[in-house]
C-alpha cells in the first residue's frame, strides 16, 4: 500500500506569525481527516523553528522548499540540508518548476541536492512536470522522462525507496487551471513505468503526487486515480480549512 501525501508548499507566503497560525489551524483540524493521510507542511525557512514547535505532538510533519547543493562553507544566502534537518524537516522540495525556471535548477545541480537531502536524513519530494509549449508538442512524456533519467536514475535503491516525486505540469500551477484526472492518471501511470524501468517492483510502492491548481473541488476526482497518491498543494495550503478539505478527498 502506498502512502497517501497531501503536502503544502507555501511558497514565499506568510510572515512567521501567519505560518505558525496556519500550521496550527492544519493540527486542530487534521483529526476530521483520516490518519491514513500523511499531511506536511512546507514553509519558508524562516518558519521552520517555530512551524516545527506548533507541529509538536501531532502527525503533521515539516518540509523544506529547498535545499543548497553543497553541505556547508562559503556559500552566502544558501541553507544546507543538515540546517533544515536539524530544525525537525523530514522532507525536502527539490526541482519545482518555480526553481528551475526562476532560479536556473538543472539535473546537475539537483543531483547534488539530492545527494545533500539523503545525506541528512531527509526524503526529498522531486517536482517533474513540463510547460505549456511542452504539452501542446505532445512532448509531455519526454519531458518528464528526461527529468527522472537524469536525476532519478542516479539514485541507490535504497534511496528510490524514500523517495516522493511530484508531477506538476508547469501550466496548471497556479493557473486555476487543473490538468483533468484522466491526463493525470495517464502521466502518472507512464512515470510509474518510466521507474519501473530502472527500480523494478519498488516503482509500486513510490508515491506520486499531483501539483497544480489542486483545490477541495477537484482533489477527491484526482486522487481516485490508481496512480494519484496525493497532492503537492500550493494556493490552497496557504487556508488550513482548503488544505484539510483536500485530505478528505481521499475519503470520497
Ligand atoms: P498551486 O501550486 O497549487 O498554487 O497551483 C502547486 C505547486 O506549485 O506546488
Amino acid at each position: 500500500m502506498r502512502k497517501k501525501i497531501v503536502a503544502g508548499n507555501w511558497k514565499m507566503n506568510t510572515l512567521p506569525a501567519e505560518g505558525v497560525v496556519l500550521a496550527e489551524g492544519v493540527v486542530a483540524g487534521r483529526g476530521e481527516v483520516c490518519s491514513c493521510v500523511n499531511f506536511i507542511v512546507c514553509p519558508p525557512f524562516t518558519h521552520l523553528s517555530e512551524v516545527a514547535a506548533a507541529l509538536k505532538g501531532s502527525d503533521v510533519e515539516l518540509g523544506a522548499q529547498n535545499c543548497a547543493a553543497e553541505a556547508k562553507g562559503a556559500y552566502t544566502g544558501e541553507v544546507a540540508a543538515s540546517m533544515i534537518a536539524a530544525l525537525g524537516c523530514k522532507y525536502v522540495i527539490l526541482g519545482h518548476s518555480e526553481r528551475r525556471q526562476y532560479y536556473g535548477e538543472t539535473s546537475e545541480t539537483l543531483n547534488k541536492k539530492m545527494e545533500q537531502a539523503y545525506a541528512n536524513g531527509l526524503t526529498p519530494i522531486y517536482c517533474v512536470g513540463e510547460n505549456l509549449d511542452e504539452r501542446e508538442a505532445g512532448k509531455h512524456f519526454d519531458v518528464v522522462k528526461a527529468q527522472i533519467e537524469e536525476v532519478v536514475y542516479n539514485l541507490t535503491a535504497e534511496q528510490f525507496a524514500d523517495l516522493v516525486i511530484a508531477y506538476e505540469p508547469v501550466w496548471a500551477i497556479g493557473t486555476g487551471k487543473t490538468a483533468t484526472a484522466e491526463q493525470a492518471q495517464e502521466i502518472h501511470a507512464y512515470i510509474r513505468k518510466v521507474l519501473a524501468d530502472k527500480f523494478g517492483a519498488a516503482a509500486a510502492e513510490c508515491p506520486i503526487l499531483y501539483g497544480g491548481s489542486c483545490k477541495p473541488s477537484n482533489a477527491a476526482e484526482i486522487f481516485a486515480k490508481e496512480d494519484v497518491d496525493g497532492g503537492l498543494i500550493g494556493g490552497a495550503a496557504l487556508k488550513a480549512e482548503d488544505f484539510l478539505a483536500i485530505g478528505k478527498g481521499f475519503e470520497k
